[in-house]
């Protein structure tokens, strides 16, 4: 008996002929797609400003941008709502009903995560797509403005690291985990990073941290997981400055491609017009 081993790549099937069995293999080749936009903000109100940003008319742009791209998910990584309040939940939920796509979403420290979840139902904090495991962690603390993961936090991620060994993972969270080069927003970081990055460290299958909180766009690498924050869908922060300065940037997104070999490619789109 000749052996064909059937091979599916990308869309297309085909076949290989070897030794003396038969075999049937899905080869996962396809590249996970996903659209990252963070610190929406909106306010109590439709058309309440942030730094003279009409927070929601801001977003609704960019959701103008991306709502006819083919992706895979949505990830929303917290400050949905710039003081907590469940008539902005209540408003993303009908700008999102443009977007066809699942959305992922976790809370910043402007956010009310109860209220999020009345809205929105329960968060999700891990999921499976494809090649790989998206973690989503809560690294609020309380009401400051600093991140700080908890205990029960870092034990999650870490039960769910051991859970994703063979595969790829990306972790999202709200406060960035490493300076950025700005002192203000700098002290506002994750508190606990080194706990952050001790279970990190101990995994081979972390490829990427993506995070908000810091409404401009960052691309780095420590120790070859890649590490990416993208802008807020209102209002920018000056990259190296001391203290709060606005940027003139335009609000923006960020999309990743997740490939099967755990490599990615990504890249932030400012809005246009
Ligand atoms: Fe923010």
């Amino acid at each position: 008996m000749s052996n064909i081993t059937l091979l599916r790549v990308g869309s297309f099937w085909g076949y290989n002929r070897a030794n003396n069995t038969i075999s049937i293999e899905y080869i996962v080749s396809n590249t996970l797609r996903l659209l990252h936009v963070t610190d929406l903000h909106l306010g109590n109100n439709k058309g309440d400003c942030l730094s003279s940003i009409d927070c929601d008319e801001s977003l609704n742009q960019v959701i103008e941008q991306l709502k006819n791209e083919r992706y895979d998910a949505l990830l929303i990584t917290g400050d949905i709502a710039n003081h907590g309040a469940k008539s902005a939940y209540l408003r993303l939920q009908v700008y999102l009903s443009e977007i066809k796509m699942p959305v992922y979403m976790l809370p910043g420290n402007h956010d009310d995560k109860a209220l999020m979840q009345q809205v929105f139902g329960e968060l999700n904090n891990k999921i499976e797509l494809g090649a790989w495991n998206l973690i989503f962690l809560d690294s609020n603390d309380g009401k400051h403005y600093h991140g700080q993961l908890s205990v029960n936090e870092l034990d999650f991620l870490e039960g769910a690291l051991k859970q994703s060994e063979g595969r790829h993972t990306l972790i999202a969270l709200h406060h960035p985990p490493v300076d950025i080069g700005s002192a203000w927003m700098d002290a506002m970081q994750l508190k606990n990073k080194q706990a952050f990055f001790d279970i990190i460290d101990c995994f081979e299958s972390p490829r990427a941290v993506v995070w908000g909180h810091i409404h401009q766009e960052f691309d780095q690498y420590r120790r070859g997981v890649r590490l990416l924050s993208s802008p807020s869908t209102c209002s920018q922060f000056l990259p190296q400055s001391a203290q709060h300065q606005k940027d003139t940037q335009a609000a923006g997104y960020r999309w990743l491609e997740l490939n099967a070999d755990g490599s990615l490619d990504t890249g932030v789109i400012r809005v246009t017009g």
